[in-house]
């Protein structure tokens, strides 16, 4: 099964590359990346000077991770003359360099940086003015593509990539992590890491599916790389399918280990055949002809049961109608009280429910 993406005359093996984040930071992150199976390399974000976080700084539960975390803690002058020189050398995959944040900052890390990127990705996370003035002095020092990264927390996320654009960046990537938000330690009475917090993981993944979607429709032939909530193959197939060209992921190695980017790229091509599709670039290719068809919302049943079902009730304790119930050894539905919403069939552990969503 073909899992590579060309793009931008770059050739990658497979879509997916980890997002910036402490698991690219220093030299042996960096290596390790080199070396799984990750169609692609990050380097995060580094700015002129190392950034000073106060610790902790990252907490998990099962579906997200919370962070207060900033840029890269190393010095610039460490990227460029320790851990990029090795990283060149022993180079086995496109390098994406991740940097921040102002003008002056690029005008000086842009010409350093270059020599080792295949392509920038610019965080804008504290960035609240001069987004034009800041792609253009990155422009300036490099001919790489640009790809500038949205914050969730931008309300014309359009708006901002028609600025980017029009200042000479090249694509897309979607999305930094959401917030700010705010965690309690009850233990504690105190705030959990931080009083601003920023959250990621799969709990945010319907929000940055919503971003590559909008800026794909929108903007049908930019780069846009995805990121977001991934934690499995499917949802690589679910972002190349809402736009995406290439795929970052973070939160879900952070929860599981980072073992988890070669376990799902050995499940792709099993994914990429149970939906149907020979390779990635056939998502791309068809994406192009028919962006996401619409829910089917004429058609819509009330729930049939399969011989899947085991009675286990979490359908008759949920449904929002209280139009379940178990009679003897089946489900029965109360149609007239169905309001036909799909929750149970999409909460039904063992695939035994039918007909309401498609
Ligand atoms: C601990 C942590 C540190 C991060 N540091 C950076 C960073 O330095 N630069 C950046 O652009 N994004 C950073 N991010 C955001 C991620 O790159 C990514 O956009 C976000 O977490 C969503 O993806 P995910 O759900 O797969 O983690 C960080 C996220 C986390 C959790």
């Amino acid at each position: 099964m073909d899992l590579s993406v060309n793009l931008l005359d770059l050739y990658f093996e497979n879509p997916l590359g980890p997002a910036a984040g402490p698991i690219v930071e220093g030299l042996e992150n960096m290596q390790f990346f080199n070396n799984n199976t990750c169609g692609f390399n990050v380097a995060k974000t580094i700015s002129v000077k190392g950034a000073i976080v106060p610790k902790p700084c990252i907490a998990g539960t099962s579906n997200t991770i919370y962070n207060c975390e900033l840029w890269s803690e190393l010095h610039s002058d460490v990227w460029i003359k320790e851990i990029l020189p090795i990283i060149h050398k022993e180079k086995k995959k496109p390098l994406i360099i991740s940097s921040g944040y102002q003008e002056e900052d690029f005008r000086y890390l842009i010409p350093k940086l270059d020599p080792y990127a295949d392509m920038f990705e610019i965080s804008t996370h504290y960035v609240k003015e001069n987004l034009s003035g800041i792609v253009k002095s990155i422009r300036e020092n490099t001919d790489k593509p640009i790809f500038m990264k949205l914050s969730p927390h931008v309300d014309d996320y359009l708006g901002f990539v028609k600025t980017v654009l029009d200042a000479g960046a090249t694509g897309i990537v979607a999305i930094n992590s959401l917030g700010p938000g705010t965690a309690i330690d009850l233990k504690n009475r105190s705030v959990l890491l931080a009083e601003e917090i920023w959250m990621s993981g799969p709990a945010i993944k319907p929000i940055a599916l919503h971003r590559v979607y909008k800026i794909r429709k929108a903007f049908p032939d930019i780069p846009i790389i995805g990121v977001g909530g991934i934690g499995k193959a499917t949802d690589i197939l679910e972002f190349i399918l809402a736009g995406a060209d290439l795929v970052q992921m973070l939160s879900s190695a952070l929860i599981k280990g980072r073992t988890l980017y070669d376990k799902i790229i050995k499940d792709l091509p099993k994914a990429l055949e149970e939906y149907g599709f020979s390779s990635i670039e056939e998502i791309r290719k068809l994406r192009k002809e028919t962006i996401l068809k619409p829910v089917d919302k004429i058609e819509n049943n009330p729930p049939s049961f399969n011989e899947n079902c085991t009675l286990c009730m979490i359908c008759v304790r949920i449904c929002p109608a209280e139009a379940l119930e178990k009679d003897n050894d089946k489900i029965v539905v109360d149609k007239e009280r169905c309001i036909r919403c799909g929750l149970c069939q999409s909460r039904c552990p063992v695939d035994a429910i039918y007909g309401v969503l498609t």
